[in-house]
Parts: C-alpha cells; structure tokens; sequence
C-alpha cells in the first residue's frame, strides 16, 4: 500500500476498509470512494479549483444552524433530494405520488372543522379544495389526516415573515366517514428558494433561476397506511417545467377553477372570485409495502 501512485491510490483506499465492521457502510464508502475517484481522474481539477470546491462546501455547512440547512437545499437543486425520494416510493400501485418535504412544515397545527380556512389573515385570493382519501383498493378512509401548510400571497411561509400571525396557512383536517374532506386556503403562488448563500451563488452561475412554482404542501396519514408527503401545483404556473429542487410530477398538477358567482362564494364561506380544486388521495396499506 505505500506505493501510492495516481494508478494505485484508488485501490489502495478501497482495501483499507476492508475491515469495517459495518458492511452497509463498507459498501456505500467503496461506491462512494469509487465514483469519488472516477469522477477527479475525469474533470481532472486543478489545485485551485479543488480549493474553490472545498471553500464552497466550508460555506455551506458554516450557514447550517437550528434555522436553515444549506446542505439539504444543494440536495434539492442537485436533484439528490428527489432521487432519493424515488428509489424509496417504488411500485406504489396507484397511490398518491410524493415529492419534497421542504424545509417549512411546522409540528402542532391546529386542527380545523370541516370547510374552515387556514388562513389567518385573509390575505390572498381563496380555494376551495375537496375530494377523499382513498385506499389504493378504492375504499375511502374514514378518520385519515390531512397536515396542510403554504406560502402567503407574498411567497413567504409565516415563520419566514415577521408580519404574519403564528401558523398562519397551516391547518389539519380529518377525513369524514365517507373519506371527504374539504378545507380552504390560499391560491399559492410561485416563490423563491432562499438564495442568498453559496448555493443562490451556485445557481447565479450556473444560469438557473431559484423559483418553485406554486404549490400547497399536504402530509397525509391514516392507521394502517404508508403516509405522503406530497404537493397540489397550479396548473399553468410558469415554473412548472423548471422548479428549482425538481419536485413537480404531472400527477399532481391541478387546476385551480375560478369562480366569479357571490352566491356561490358564500356558500363556502369565502368571497368571489375564489378557486375550486378537486383532488382524491390515495394511500397505500402498509400490509403490502
Ligand atoms: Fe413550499
């Protein structure tokens, strides 16, 4: 081993785990180290160039604390964060696809009645959204729950802006007995990624733009079920075909209907014009996971 040569390095590392206790962690290392290796005998940086890789890490890691995690947002726009997403909600037999969690959920909403909104401060143009959590066998889901949480109309999430109530846009609803739900919120709008750190820099460089088209974010569980981790985008949304962290997937772009009719607003308690969205869940029974 102490012949460490550009052709014998790579084989040098690899042998000395070979001891690790762990076997998981000897197998991702040996792949990591691998393609690690692969992946500098091609772009074959320069001493410089590798220093500037270092400093770029060094700076996002250093903007890590309780409030922000830069490294999961270079997962997201690197794409890794939905990859892994996929290769863990294979063969999901028709249920509800999942995409990104984000960095903005906040535990304890409070849960609401039927038909009632998130929105504490009546900001923002308002939807309607109904439909039923179902299993993939079809049967609705009596007692499933629905955590939703979204932007306000300026694209902040509340605990981003010192303006907005507490919680505000977040909400829980329970399905009733025949698997309905029905809840209002917000027409979300597109917003953008937090980019003013290494990874906005990143992007900047790259030409691409930090912005997710408009979204509402909804965890939804039942006993017995896989939950989802999921998302309803705008049908329309100019970013739809280039979101910033890749989680847009067409089975979860809808369309958000307007409605002009005050007699018809009133009826759900909102005021003209406001959207319609309708949308069914449905969960798998973690028996056949
Ligand atoms: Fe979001």
């Amino acid at each position: 081993m102490s012949n460490n040569t550009e052709e014998q390095i790579t084989r040098n590392v690899l042998d000395s785990m070979a001891h690790a206790p762990d076997r998981r962690l000897h197998s991702v290392m040996t792949s990591l180290i691998s393609h690690l290796h692969a992946f500098i005998r091609e772009v074959e940086p320069t001493q410089e160039e590798w220093a500037t890789a270092i400093q770029f890490l060094t700076r996002t890691g250093q903007l890590c604390d309780e409030k922000r995690q830069e490294f999961i947002l270079l997962s997201d726009i690197t794409g890794v964060t939905m990859l892994v997403d996929a290769i863990n909600h294979r063969s999901q037999d028709g249920a509800t696809e999942s995409t990104i969690f984000g960095p903005f959920y906040r535990e304890g909403a409070q849960e609401l009645p039927v038909g009632a909104t998130i929105s504490k401060d009546g900001r923002g143009e308002p939807v309607v959204v109904t439909g039923k959590v179902l299993s993939t066998s079809g049967t609705p889901i009596a007692g499933a729950t629905l955590d939703i949480w979204e932007t306000d109309e300026n694209g902040l999430y509340e605990q981003q802006d010192p303006e907005q109530p507490d919680m505000n846009l977040r909400g829980k609803f329970l399905t009733d007995s025949a698997g309905g739900y029905c809840f209002v919120g917000i027409k979300p709008v597109s917003y953008s990624i937090l980019d003013d750190g290494p990874v906005g820099q990143l992007l900047r460089v790259l030409g691409r733009h930090p912005f997710r088209p408009a979204h509402i974010h909804l965890l939804i569980s039942a006993n017995g079920f896989a939950p989802v981790t999921t998302h309803l985008f705008v049908k329309g949304d100019p970013y739809l075909d280039s979101d910033a962290v890749f989680g847009t997937k067409d089975s979860l772009i809808v369309d958000f209907v307007r409605h002009d009719s005050a007699e018809e607003a009133a009826r759900y308690n909102v005021t003209a014009p406001f959207y319609k969205v309708a949308y069914d869940f449905v969960l798998k029974p973690l028996s056949k996971r």
